[in-house]
């Protein structure tokens, strides 16, 4: 296991670009499944969920020639359907390959997936879109056989917008016959950046930032190559890396419309923030404020920034309320954020943070992804050396995270590297 060593007190001061987006990727490479050959992605994040899906693909017996950013997938010789457990319970997104696969092989088997402990994660609304589509759901023992003789389109109504059984929708009647109508369907960016990419290979996708996703079947797809879009969440977290070291970032190569929630919270704290096309500045205020937080489905405020905006708020002046309406255990972060002299109280889906001067170097666990990433937060803006364990989390979504925040200034480093 590796650890960061963080010693605090720097600000954060200078340029850093954005990486290819997390959330985007993944469904756009289970996506390359759908059509028989090679596709050319750029702007790839290098991180262990994207080299995941790979490993996920050459299993299946594609192939993944990688060159920094730019990945090659070849999907021609794909010959198993089958996504092994140890895989399936590494990643939670790797059910979104399901998608993919029962759509252009009409069977796929898989176990029910795993990835951050943020809540229960089921796949009820997944398995129910497929259902609808014609596609036969087996279950057992933990293991899942999905098979069709024909993939037909129809509607699904989805019971909550979820972000992976929208994704899901889309990948499985992307080649069905007939149209396919996904009502209360997520909004999220990535979406569109997934309708996009398959747009641009030959499908017929309409709708994606919408809740009504129109998808006409097409028979084959086409040899592409496509620009993966930049990470909302990455630039969410400099800016608030700038933000509780009061700094002073300026993000390239972002997307400023894609987090407008977490700019106004940031503004209504203190902070001075400037859009200039792809660009975004953040100037960190003498003492940030308190500011109230509700986590949404977008274009609500996203439920992968809480714990990092919410770790801003443990210095800030004032009493933070915040309430997660979308994964109910998404609060691990809490207690170790406390052992660094954090004061915060978690109630149900709420926490309340009463901010104090300052937070104490500590030894502290990476609970999950984003949760990990909020106690790089507070180690660069605390007193002392602050020793996080358990980075694999946080290696697993951000791009060379510790070697940008040393272009900034702060002070750490990797030990244990595996
Ligand atoms: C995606 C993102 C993740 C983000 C989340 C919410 C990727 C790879 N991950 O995850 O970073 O935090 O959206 O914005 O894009 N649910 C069910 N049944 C289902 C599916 C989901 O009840 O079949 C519930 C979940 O338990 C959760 C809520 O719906 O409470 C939202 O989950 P969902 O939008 O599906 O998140 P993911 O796609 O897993």
């Amino acid at each position: 296991m590796s650890s960061y060593i963080i010693k605090g007190g720097n600000k954060l001061e200078g340029t850093v670009k954005i990486s290819g987006s997390k959330n985007a990727a993944l469904p756009i490479i289970a996506a390359t499944i759908l059509a028989k050959g090679s596709t050319t992605l750029y702007n790839v994040p290098n991180i262990q969920d994207t080299q995941m899906m790979y490993e996920i693909i050459k299993i299946l017996g594609g192939t993944v020639q990688k060159k920094k950013n730019k990945i090659i997938i070849d999907t021609r010789n794909i010959d198993k359907y089958e996504i092994p457990d140890t895989l399936m319970h590494k990643m939670r997104s790797s059910v979104i390959i399901v998608g993919a696969i029962v759509g252009r092989y009409k069977t796929a088997t898989f176990s029910y997936p795993g990835g951050c402990d943020i809540g229960s994660r089921p796949i009820d609304l997944h398995l129910k879109a497929f259902e609808k589509l014609g596609i036969s759901i087996n279950q057992n023992y933990g293991s899942i056989t999905c098979t069709a003789e024909k993939i037909i389109g129809n509607k699904i109504d989805l019971d909550f917008p979820s972000v992976g059984a929208t994704e899901n929708a889309i990948l499985a009647s992307v080649l069905a016959e007939g149209k396919t109508m996904i009502t209360n369907a997520a909004r999220e960016p990535e979406i569109i950046d997934l309708q996009d990419f398959l747009n641009k290979m030959g499908a017929k996708v309409k709708g994606a930032g919408t809740d009504k996703i129109e998808v006409e079947g097409v028979k084959k797809l086409k040899e592409i190559s496509y620009n993966i879009m930049p990470d909302r969440i990455e630039t969410g977290t400099f800016l608030c890396l700038a933000a509780i070291t009061g700094g002073m970032v300026k993000l390239e190569k972002t997307n400023p419309m894609h987090i407008t929630p977490v700019i106004n919270k940031l503004e209504e704290a203190g902070c001075q923030i400037q859009i200039q096309g792809e660009t975004i500045s953040l100037q960190a205020p003498k003492k940030l404020k308190a500011v109230d937080i509700k986590t949404m489905p977008y274009p609500g405020f996203p439920t992968d920034m809480q714990s990092i905006m919410a770790t801003i708020f443990t210095i800030a002046k004032g009493t933070t309320i915040i309430v997660e309406n979308i994964f109910e255990n998404r609060y691990k972060y809490v207690q170790e954020l406390n052992k660094m002299g954090a004061k915060i109280t978690v109630e149900g889906k709420s926490a309340i943070i009463r901010g104090t001067r300052k937070l104490y170097g500590a030894t502290v666990k990476a609970t999950d992804l984003r949760g990990g990433a909020a106690l790089v937060l507070a180690g660069l803006s605390a007193k002392g050396t602050t020793i996080i364990e358990n980075i694999e989390y946080i290696l697993r979504g951000y791009e060379n995270f510790d070697r940008k925040i040393r272009m900034l200034g702060g002070d750490i480093e990797v030990t244990n590297l595996i």
